[in-house]
């Protein structure tokens, strides 16, 4: 569903993705993970082609982000992205959060439009919210109702840049039950995520960057069953994010 090949990437003299290359199957789901400044969200970002790269390419669904002639917000339309600030529309209401997008890039009717919103809605157990603005629902339920959002728009697959991050503590698992029960309905998923939780219970494959480069890229199994079997950085790493 998404193909990485050989990407390669600058921001000016400052060569942030080096030979990143991987593959996210239909129905799988990656986390990434890695340190501060690594690369996690420049890398995410090109596969829903936000950021320009001038090497390589990525495929999304057999699209080419890298061909001339691709209809880019066209494919942007297909995949859902949720971040760290859930960037809903504070002087919207929640039902028209959810439902412009519909309107104005698929062009489905309003009612159209607010059914399918307000089922989402109710799928991430906010349907009581409907008529609110972002400003009255607390970090949690704003995340939900962006991955409702998301969601709304039909995508083929899912990207999360740390979509926990933000959030108070007792927040996070409120979330984090969506994504799980997205990923069990079998949404193919690239999730940018710290929460090691998360990852072992739903993903299939783990990455690791480091410096702009995919330094690890296996099954779950193997990449939480033998951590000295991993690279170096990737040790000191979950040395670091698993005491916790
Ligand atoms: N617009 C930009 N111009 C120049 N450098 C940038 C820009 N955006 C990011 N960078 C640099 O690129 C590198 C990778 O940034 P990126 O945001 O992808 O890292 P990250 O792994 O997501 O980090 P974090 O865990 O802190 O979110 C960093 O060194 C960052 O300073
Ligand atoms: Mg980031």
């Amino acid at each position: 569903m998404i193909s990485i090949q050989n990407v390669n990437k600058w921001y000016g003299d400052f060569q942030v993705l080096t030979n990143c290359s991987t593959e996210v199957k239909k129905g799988e789901v990656v986390v990434v993970c890695g340190p501060s400044g690594s690369g996690k969200s420049t890398l995410i970002k090109c596969v829903n082609a936000l950021e320009p790269f001038q090497q390589g390419d990525i495929n999304v669904d057999g699209t080419s982000i890298a061909d001339k002639k691709t209809n880019l917000p066209k494919l942007r339309s297909r995949v859902g992205m949720v971040f760290q600030h859930f960037e809903l529309f504070p002087h919207l209401t929640i039902t028209e959060n959810l439902t412009i997008a519909q309107i104005k890039v698929l062009g489905r009717s309003k009612a159209e439009a607010e059914k399918k919103g307000l089922a989402l809605l109710e799928r991430v157990g906010l349907a009581a919210h409907a008529h609110k603005h972002p400003g009255q629902l607390s970090g949690g339920q704003q995340q939900r109702v962006a991955i409702a959002r998301a969601l709304a728009m039909d995508p083929v697959v899912m990207l999360f840049d740390e979509p926990t991050s933000a959030l108070d503590p007792e927040m996070v698992n409120e979330v984090l039950d969506v994504m799980v029960q997205l990923a069990h309905e079998g949404m193919t998923m690239m999730c940018v995520t710290h929460e090691m939780g998360f990852a072992r219970k739903v993903a299939d494959r783990v990455i690791f960057m480091d410096a702009g480069q995919i330094v690890e890229d296996c099954p779950k199994e193997e990449f939480f069953g033998d951590i000295n079997a991993r690279s170096e950085r990737a040790q000191q790493f979950l040395a670091k994010i698993l005491q916790h």
